[in-house]
Parts: structure tokens; C-alpha cells; sequence
């Protein structure tokens, strides 16, 4: 869900429901607004995405208001209407709140509430907390002091933000286990569940920790714990600016971030090296010594970061010689994973923020291990509560679907697996220098595939029809098979798989019927058979009436007899293969899905940063 709160002399409308739309990639299931207005509380709310709201406040406006909150949900309790949209109000309709997340000992609350004469309206754990927090104010303390005795009652992992109708000087937010910052302003001062809420407005920001209550007025910010302890946040800069969170001239955020790769690569790769050449990695915040003792990694990730743990697997083991595990954040700490001191846990997360990642990284560290995030977020959860991090440089990523997140993401991942081998001495200097050089060619490998994207469009518009999609590939090209199958369930809402190519003729050769298409990720032709093998499988798929959109190398002629489409792919290691193999599977996604109707950034069901477990 997105949250946005404003206290200021703007018209808290305004900045609301801008900040609304730059949060609407959270969830757009529903919309809401809620003003401070003459001692009471003003809102509108409604079903579905945040132009259903923009419509209905055009024909009936708010009144005038400066301190204002909104919400953009992604439902959880509840069915997406307008009932349980947020805000949700207390029994008096003095009190206001939207939240993120979860109230997990919400029936008894319910229950408490609905013993003691309250009429609850939606059936979401939302409205509780407004009914809590009202009695609380209605009792004589200030909204601070309410949030504080209300939270302490609250099981499960939230973000609250609440409005008193009769005191319009401050808006306060509550925080655990689930994202808020706050925006710095003069004069003014903002509330979002990221630093998109409030970018036009404000670079400076505070980050703030777990289980802590903010008030914010426009002259101030008040941070303290939930027991009533005075804390601080942490403040920075914001280093991109509006332009980044705009889409520049294309129809979808998602298109625009695409053909950012090039540049979202090279980013990711800046400043890597010291002036001997070693590789560095700022903040890593582990040391070589540990480093050194690693003997196993587990990598844990969720939806296409994922995929990107699994190329990770290849690169890593092959050029530190240790074991890696690539494990599904939802899956990990439920199984009793084997950790050790020596375990190093690295965790995949372009927001920082997914909650099945965030609680198996805390189940690691209880048991003493090392945790490492790849993330793209900075100020976000997973990296401060991990030993160190690894940015990843993509800039905001606002297409629901990841793709600059996913590239940078296997850059970090190269990179750390080069650094490991760098420490462990598994590879020698000049071996990585070969390989640091070859990722700093990738931006142009990338922008020669983007320069494709004509081709692929047609493609993809001859597939409108198209139910069920395959695809294929092996090694390195494995896990892009499954990104690329991802891609398309998530955008054009048609069935499609991934296979590991050799696995095929083991069952999943049984969908193969006429016509059905299959992308086919052809190795690079190297020493091993890997390309051969794969030629094979083609064969085997064609044969029996499939159709076959092939991925190769530019000069690889022995797939043309056996390839209805090619792709060309520039000559790359097959380990950095996927860096420029995905590519064409991002545009054709984007493609079909735009030419069949959908919303590209904003698919049914899904929401970008999903921080309920
Ligand atoms: C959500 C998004 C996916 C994303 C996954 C992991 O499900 O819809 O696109 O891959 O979360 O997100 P993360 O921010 O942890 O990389």
C-alpha cells in the first residue's frame, strides 16, 4: 500500500493525491484522502485506481484543508471496494487513519470494540485502530500520546497514520516492520511510504526505525519510541530527482525503465574498482576475514529477484568454489535451515521493503549469521538490518514489473561473487579484471539488443491470441527462462512456463502442440556442449509443431534452419548471458501486454512492494 500525510500551508489535496499517484505502483486496488477541516474530518474514497478518485474529488471538491493523509491499497482484509478503501474513521468521525499492513490480533479487538457498542463499517483491521485511537483522544490525550497507548495494544506489522479532525497542526505516524519516511520541508513537512510521496517537494529525508511513532506539524518532526522515549531518525539526501519518477515521454514507466538499462548498468558499476584496480565494494561493511571464513551461502529473494539469486548460483560457484543455495523468502525460515556462523545469507530485495524477505533475514541473524543485502532502496529496511549491503544504483523503479532491478541486480551479484574471489584468491587479479571488463561493456551490449525493439514489438503484436507461451533455456539462461515466463504472467496474464531446456523431454515436452510458441535462450558456443545440447532441444520442440523464437549469439548460424524468429544477441560469457538474454523477453512482455489492453505498469493483483508476509 502507498501512504502519503502532509502538514503545511499548501492544499493538503493537492499534495496528497500527487503523492498518491507516485505511490499508486503499491496498490491500486483503492484510493483515499482525509483533510483536517474545521474541527472535523473531510474524506472521499473509492473502489479501484486512483482516477476513480481524482474523478469523483474533480465533480464534488474537498474543502480547503493544509493537513491532509492518503492511502493507495493493496487489499489484504477485505475485498477492494469502496467500504474498506481507506481512510477509515472512528465511531465519532472526529479521527482518521490509513495503514500498510497487518493487525494481527485484530478479531479480538473487533470483538472488544463491538462488546462495547461500536459499529464497525468495513472488514478491515484498519478501521480498529481508528476507533482505538479515537477513545484514546476522546479521553483527553493528544494524537501522540493516543498513537503510543494504541500501538502498544497492536500485534503484527504496521504503518498507521492518523488525523485528528479537531487538532489540524500535526498528522502522526506509527511504524513496525513496515515503511515510512519522513520528507523535510520548510514550512511543511510529509509522510510516505517512500521518498516518491513527496520527491517533487522535498530531497531531504529521515529515515526512521523500528517500532517508533513520528508527529509531524509544519514546523517540526518528533520521532519517539512506543514506550514514549525520545529517538531520532536518520536524515539524507535523496540523490535522484523528479525527473526519475516521470515517464519521459513513454506510454509506461516500465518501457521508459527498460531502455534505462544501459545506463542503470553502468551506474551499477561505477566506482567498483580503487586505483590499484582491486575490486571494492563500499559498503559491504563485512571484512575480508570473515569473508574468508564463509563457507556456504544461502541467497533468499522473492518473485524476480529471485531469479536473479539463481544466475547468481553459476557465477558464484563457479568462481569461488562455494556452495550456494537459492531459496524462496516465503519458504526459508519455515524448513529449519541448516546456518552457521560461517553461513553467509545474501538477500535479494529491489525495495527493501518485502516482508517474506525481511523475516528470513532476521530468523539468519538470530541464528548468527552473516546477511548481506543486494538492494536497490536506500533508507529501506532489508539493508539496515543487514551486516552490509550492495546497492544497486537502478534508480526508482516504478513499473510493477522489474526490469533495471533485475539487471542491476545480476551486476551486484557478479560483483560479488568476483569480490568473494577476490578474497578467497579462487580467481587471480587479472581473471576478475577480465570479467569487471567485460560487465563494463555490457551498457553497449544492452543498448545493441534495446536497438532491436522494433522487431520484437511486431512479434509480439502477431501474439495477441496467444494462451500459453514457453520458455527455454540452460545454465545461465535457465533462470532468464523463468524471468522471461514471469514477465508475461505478470503482464499479459497468459500462461506461461520456463524450463530448463534439458528438463524438457523429462514431462514438459507433452505441452508442445502446433503453433505454440517457445523462446529459446541459445547458449553462447563455447568449449562445452552446452550449445549443441540446446540446438537439440530445438529440434526436439520444432519437430513436433512448435514455434520457435530463437536468442543467439549474432554470428551463431546453426540455429537459423531451426528458429521461426531470431533474436540477435551480442557475443557474451555465457555467465553474463542473461544480462543481455532478457532483454528481448522485457520488451516482448511490455509489447503484448500493451497490445492486448492492459495497464503495463499497474497488472491486476499486484502491487510492487509487498510487505505483508
Ligand atoms: C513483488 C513484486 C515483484 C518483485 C517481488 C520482490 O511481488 O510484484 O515484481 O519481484 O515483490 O520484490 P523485491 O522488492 O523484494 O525485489
Amino acid at each position: 500500500c502507498g501512504i502519503v500525510g502532509y502538514v503545511g500551508a499548501k492544499q493538503a489535496q493537492d499534495v496528497v493525491i500527487e503523492g498518491l499517484r507516485r505511490l499508486e505502483y503499491r496498490g491500486y486496488d483503492s484510493a483515499g484522502v482525509a483533510l483536517a477541516h474545521e474541527g472535523s474530518v473531510v474524506w472521499d474514497k473509492r473502489a479501484g485506481k486512483l482516477a476513480n478518485l481524482e474523478g469523483a474529488i474533480a465533480t464534488q471538491p474537498l474543502p480547503e484543508a493544509t493537513t491532509g493523509i492518503g492511502h493507495t491499497r493493496w487489499a489484504t482484509h477485505g475485498a477492494p471496494n469502496d467500504a474498506n478503501a481507506h481512510p477509515h474513521l472512528g465511531q465519532q468521525g472526529r479521527l482518521a487513519v490509513v495503514h500498510n499492513g497487518i493487525i494481527e490480533n485484530f478479531a479480538a479487538l473487533r470483538t472488544e470494540l463491538e462488546k462495547a457498542g461500536h459499529a464497525l463499517k468495513s472488514e478491515t483491521d484498519t478501521e480498529i485502530a481508528a476507533h482505538l485511537l479515537e477513545l484514546e483522544v476522546e479521553a483527553g490525550h493528544d494524537l501522540t500520546t493516543a498513537m503510543q497507548r494504541v500501538c502498544q495494544r497492536l500485534e503484527g506489522a504496521f504503518t498507521l497514520v492518523a488525523l485528528d479532525g479537531a487538532d489540524p497542526s500535526r498528522v502522526v505516524a506509527a511504524r513496525r516492520n513496515s515503511p515510512l519516511v519522513v520528507g523535510l520541508g520548510e514550512g511543511e513537512n510529509f509522510l510516505g511510504s517512500d521518498v516518491a510521496a513527496f520527491i517533487s517537494h522535498t530531497r531531504e529525508a529521515l529515515e526512521l526505525g523500528q517500532d517508533q511513532i513520528v508527529t509531524i506539524t509544519a514546523d517540526g518532526v518528533e520521532v519517539i519510541g512506543f514506550d514514549g522515549t525520545p529517538a531520532q531518525g536518520q536524515q539524507y539526501h535523496v540523490d535522484w530527482d523528479l525527473t526519475a519518477a516521470e515517464k519521459d515521454g513513454h506510454d509506461w514507466f516500465m518501457r521508459k525503465e527498460i531502455f534505462e538499462q544501459p545506463a542503470s548498468v553502468a551506474d551499477s558499476l561505477l566506482g567498483r574498482r580503487d586505483e590499484s584496480g582491486r575490486l571494492q565494494l563500499d559498503e559491504m561493511r563485512l571484512d575480508d576475514s570473515e569473508l574468508r571464513d564463509i563457507d556456504k551461502i544461502i541467497i533468499i529473494a522473492a518473485g524476480t529477484s529471485f531469479y536473479a539469486g539463481m544466475v547468481a548460483k553459476y557465477a558464484i560457484e563457479h568462481w569461488t568454489r562455494i556452495s550456494v543455495e537459492v531459496e524462496l523468502a516465503s519458504e526459508f525460515r519455515y524448513r529449519d535451515p541448516i546456518l552457521t556462523q560461517s553461513t553467509l545469507v545474501v538477500a535479494i530485495s529491489q525495495s527493501g521493503e518485502t516482508a517474506d524477505t525481511l523475516q528470513a533475514i532476521r530468523h539468519a541473524r538470530l541464528q548468527r549469521s552473516k546477511v548481506l543485502a543486494i538492494c536497490n532502496t536506500n533508507g529501506s529496511t532489508i539493508p539496515r538490518e543487514s551486516d552490509g549491503v550492495i546497492y544497486t544504483h537502478a534508480g526508482p523503479e516504478i513499473g510493477v514489473a522489474s526490469t533495471k532491478g533485475y539487471v542491476t541486480q545480476l551486476v551486484a551479484c557478479y560483483l560479488l561473487a568476483l569480490y568473494l574471489a577476490q578474497v578467497k584468491g579462487t580467481l587471480f587479479g587479472d581473471e576478475i579484471n577480465a570479467v569487471v571488463d567485460q560487465l563494463d561493456e555490457m551498457p553497449g551490449h544492452i543498448q545493441t539488443v534495446l536497438g532491436q525493439a522494433d522487431q520484437v514489438y511486431d512479434f509480439a503484436r502477431s501474439h495477441v491470441d496467444t494462451r500459453s507461451v514457453l520458455f527455454l533455456g540452460r545454465h545461465a539462461g535457465y533462470p532468464v527462462a523463468l524471468e522471461g515466463a514471469l514477465k508475461l504472467k505478470e503482464l499479459a496474464y497468459i500462461h506461461a512456463e520456463g524450463f530448463a531446456a534439458g528438463e524438457l523431454k523429462h514431462g514438459p515436452i507433452a505441452l508442445i502442440e502446433e503453433g505454440l510458441p517457445v523462446f529459446c535462450i541459445v547458449p553462447p558456443r563455447g568449449r562445452d556442449q552446452l550449445h549443441d545440447k540446446m540446438l537439440s532441444g530445438i529440434q526436439e520442440v520444432r519437430a513436433r509443431g512448435a514455434h520457435t523464437i530463437c536468442l543467439a549469439e549474432a554470428d551463431d548460424t546453426t540455429i537459423e534452419p531451426y528458429a521461426d524468429a531470431l533474436i540477435r544477441l551480442p557475443k557474451v560469457p555465457v555467465l553474463l548471458q542473461p544480462l543481455v538474454a532478457v532483454i528481448p523477453l522485457q520488451l516482448f512482455a511490455c509489447e503484448l501486454a500493451t497490445a492486448m489492453g492492459h495497464d503495463v505498469d499497474q497488472p491486476r493483483n499486484l502491487a510492487k512492494s509487498v510487505t505483508v508476509e
